[in-house]
This record gives structure tokens, sequence and C-alpha cells, in this order.
């Protein structure tokens, strides 16, 4: 018997197949045809961006799984989720690489002014015009916030940089010999580059706040890889306005894709569309992994990769 399942966030046409092709019944939170589905539907799938809160929750009595397509689940009420008996699963590892190589061009891109080096061809400026000098990345110093998998694997890249390398997180790490710092703020103040990888959600909103800038200072760059949430917005762009910091490379916003006028304007930014994991071939993991959580589910087999909150 073909399994009820709704999609509570767009996804991308080749999961769509996969969903179809594994004979799934797929339903659309945002347009419901068939009001009688919502009892029969007993797993949610999404990506990163899915807002999952309890009121959906109360209205889909049989669901027993949330499978996010994506590393990040800060739009899932896990708590509401825990209380009705249903597992979250997401897809760590699988993305790690391609995430740290973009933060990597993201240091590259802020720091050497790729982006506007680009332009600066491109407008024909190069005829009568010399392109400002930039700043040497390689052996500067790189602050992580977030000493997770996607941050030792931008630790590791910055290393073959000859970066000097510190973070931040709940505690410090026994195996690493990086220089530890107790907050973001003592980090940001020791830093060339800071680089934000931790996850979104209540513990972290505006962790990245006015102090943290300050102490990050006219010459520091910000890179958010993370999620919009972490960054106080507001504050960073006056700080980019006031020049109190020297630049950030953003690849998550508030409201995205919404993106402020004021930060688009901006000379002294980089930004990209929440691109950190879309690759060809991290996305096709990512789907792989999502499809084979619903069938370990549905075949009542141990989750292959439950978030932490759900493994007991
Ligand atoms: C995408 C992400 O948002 O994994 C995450 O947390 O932010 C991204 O990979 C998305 O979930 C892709 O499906």
């Amino acid at each position: 018997m073909a399994q009820e399942i709704m999609q509570v966030s767009p996804l991308p046409p080749f999961m769509m197949n996969a969903l179809q092709e594994a004979d799934y019944i797929v339903h659309d939170h945002t347009h419901i045809k068939d009001p009688g589905a919502l009892s029969k539907v007993t797993a949610l799938v999404g990506t990163g961006a899915a807002k999952v809160d309890k009121k959906l929750l109360t209205m889909l009595p049989h669901v027993k799984l949330i499978a996010i397509c994506g590393v990040g689940y800060d739009g899932v009420d896990v708590a509401a989720a825990i209380e009705r008996g249903i597992i979250v699963t997401h897809t760590p590892g699988v993305l790690t690489d391609d995430v740290a190589d973009l933060a990597m061009g993201l240091v590259l891109s802020i720091g050497r002014r790729i982006p506007q080096a680009d332009k600066f061809v491109r407008n024909g400026d190069w005829v009568d015009d010399v392109f400002a000098l930039t700043h040497k990345v390689s052996g500067a110093r790189l602050g992580i916030v977030g000493m997770g998998r996607i941050g030792r694997a931008i630790a590791k890249r910055a290393a073959a940089f000859d970066m000097r390398i510190s973070y931040t997180g709940r505690k410090a790490k026994a195996d690493l010999s990086y220089v530890f710092h107790k907050t973001a703020t003592e980090l940001a103040a020791a830093v060339d580059y800071l680089v934000v990888t931790v996850p979104g959600g209540d513990n972290t909103k505006n962790l990245i706040d006015a102090a943290v800038l300050q102490a990050l200072g006219n010459k520091g760059y910000l890179i958010n890889i993370a999620r919009g949430s972490v960054v106080d917005q507001p504050v960073l762009v006056q700080a980019l306005k006031d020049k109190t910091i020297a630049g950030a490379a953003l690849d998550v916003f508030w409201d995205e894709p919404i993106i402020d006028s004021e930060l688009r304007r901006l000379p002294n930014v980089v930004l990209t569309p929440h691109i950190a994991s879309a690759t060809v071939e991290t996305r096709q993991a990512m789907v792989a992994l999502t499809m084979d959580n619903l069938a370990a589910f549905y075949q009542m087999k141990p989750l292959l990769s439950p978030v932490p909150e759900c493994v007991v």
C-alpha cells in the first residue's frame, strides 16, 4: 500500500521524482486538496527551510517521522515532535565538504574582493584605473564560531592556507590544538576572519551582536554559512555602513530570499543565495539519505540519521 507523506517546504524536482518513483503519495501542506489526507499522512518531508510547529503537528495525528533534507532543522519544533512520539531525521555529514568549501570561497572572495574585481573588469574600469590592493588571506587569523563537523572541515582547509586558527563553542575540544576562546566576542577580538558555523534556533539567535562586531573591528570580516538568525542583521548592516567592520560574506540571511535593500547595495559585502550545499553531488547524497530514512521508517528498521535530540 502506498504511504502518504506531506512535503512541508518546496522540494527540488529530482527529489519529487525520487519520492514518486518510490510510490509515495506526496501531499503539499500549502495546498491540501483532500482535507481527509491529514489523518492519512504518516511522515513529513522538507528541506532545512521547513517550518514544522506544534499547530501543524496537532493537525496531523498519525505523523511519526519528520525527515529533513538538510543538516539544519531549526524550523522544526523538536520538543513538540518528541512529545508526540515523532522522530526527526536530518542529513549530516554528506554536505560537510561543500559547506566548508563555500566558507573558504567566501573568505577568499571577501578578503581578496574577487566579485568586485570581476565587476571591475566587466565594467571596463581596468582601462583607466587600477584595482585597489587587498589583504593577504594566507597566514591571516581565522576564528570559527562552533567547532562541529563543518567547523572542523573549515579548519582543515584554512590550515592548508597557513591560517592561524582559533574557535569558540560550548567547550574546548580535547583533540584539537587550536586556541579556544570562551566567547564569540573574545574570539572576534583575536581574528581577522570570523566564520559562523553554529546551528540556528533560539540558543544562537543574534549570537553575533553589536559587541562581537565591535570586537571584530574595522579590519575584520564576518562570514556566515550557518543561519541568518545567528547574526543580528540590522546591527551588521549598520556596522558595514559605518565601516566599523571591514566587510561580510553571507550565504544566509534574515527573511531569505527577500534581502534587505541596504545590505544589497553595500560595496563591502559578498552575498550568495544559500548555496553552501548546492552542488549536484551533495544534493543527490542529501536526497538519498532522506529517502533511506523514509524507507527505514516504513520498514520499521533503525533510522540512519536521527537528530541528536531523538537519539535514545
Ligand atoms: C539547505 C541547509 O537549506 O542543510 C542545511 O541546513 O541549510 C541547506 O543544505 C537545504 O536544506 C537543502 O535542501
